[in-house]
């Protein structure tokens, strides 16, 4: 099952990711969350992407590109892979095919910009483990603290009302030409293209996603 996630900034890919990747034993694989262990490890790529990714801007195709190919190459994704956050542009798009990396389904969250700053604004998120939290839709049993480990809870730095704000401005810059290639690609290729209400409750959104991967 190789799956990619479209949607703009908190729409809930990360949260049904973890959900999908679990249930289906898949890697879930975000450009987001590796770029910013890049970043905390001050690596190469992490020096140069810094600032990119505080202000809300796009990383070049050219390195998540290298990313995620080498990333795909790995044994764990043998049986499938969840791409979270990728691909962002055509140019990227078009770079899993040229490297034949075939697509199953593509589940593309749609939800109202406005409401996308409140989902934002409130999320919390452990960072060992990826687990997402939100302070009104789905708080920690202890204020920012992890259920499990008890570990504190942040936010991400690019969480600012500024980069949001960037963040959303580049992605209604590049997405209708990816909606445009994967309509293309569900008539010539049979990709499994749906669009998913992501204003619906968590539960329900499951729901929809077992349904359309049944399919
Ligand atoms: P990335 O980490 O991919 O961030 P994003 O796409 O902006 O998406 P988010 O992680 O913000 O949101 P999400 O959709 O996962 O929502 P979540 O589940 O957390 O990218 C960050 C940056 O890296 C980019 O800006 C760019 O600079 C760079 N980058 C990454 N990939 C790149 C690429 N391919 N090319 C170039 N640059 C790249 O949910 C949000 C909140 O809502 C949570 O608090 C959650 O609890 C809550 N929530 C979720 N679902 C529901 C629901 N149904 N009801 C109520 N609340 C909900």
């Amino acid at each position: 099952m190789r799956i990619i996630l479209l949607g703009a900034p908190g729409t809930g890919k990360g949260t049904q990711g973890k959900y999908i990747a679990e249930k289906y034993k898949i890697p879930q694989i975000s450009t987001g969350d590796m770029l910013r262990e890049s970043i905390d490890s001050k690596n190469k790529i992490g020096m140069m992407i810094k600032n990119i990714i505080e202000e809300g801007k796009l990383v070049s195709d050219d390195i998540v590109c290298e990313l995620i190919k080498k990333r795909i190459a790995k044994k764990d994704c043998i049986n499938g892979f969840l791409l979270d956050g990728f691909p962002r542009t055509v140019k990227q798009a078009c770079c899993l095919s040229k490297n034949k990396i075939k697509i199953d389904y593509v589940l593309e969250f749609i939800m109202p910009h406005h409401s996308i700053l409140e989902r934002i604004s409130g999320r919390r998120i452990h960072v060992q483990s990826g687990r997402i939290y939100h302070v009104k839709f789905n708080p920690p049993k202890n204020k920012d603290k992890d259920d499990i480990t008890g570990e504190p809870l942040i936010q991400r730095k690019d969480d600012k009302l500024e980069s949001v704000k960037n963040r959303l401005e580049e992605y209604k810059k590049t997405h209708h030409l990816l909606v445009e290639y994967y309509t293309y690609e569900k008539k010539i290729n049979n990709i499994k293209y749906f669009q998913i209400n992501a204003m619906n409750e968590f539960l329900l959104i499951k729901e929809k996603i077992d349904m359309i991967l049944k399919k």
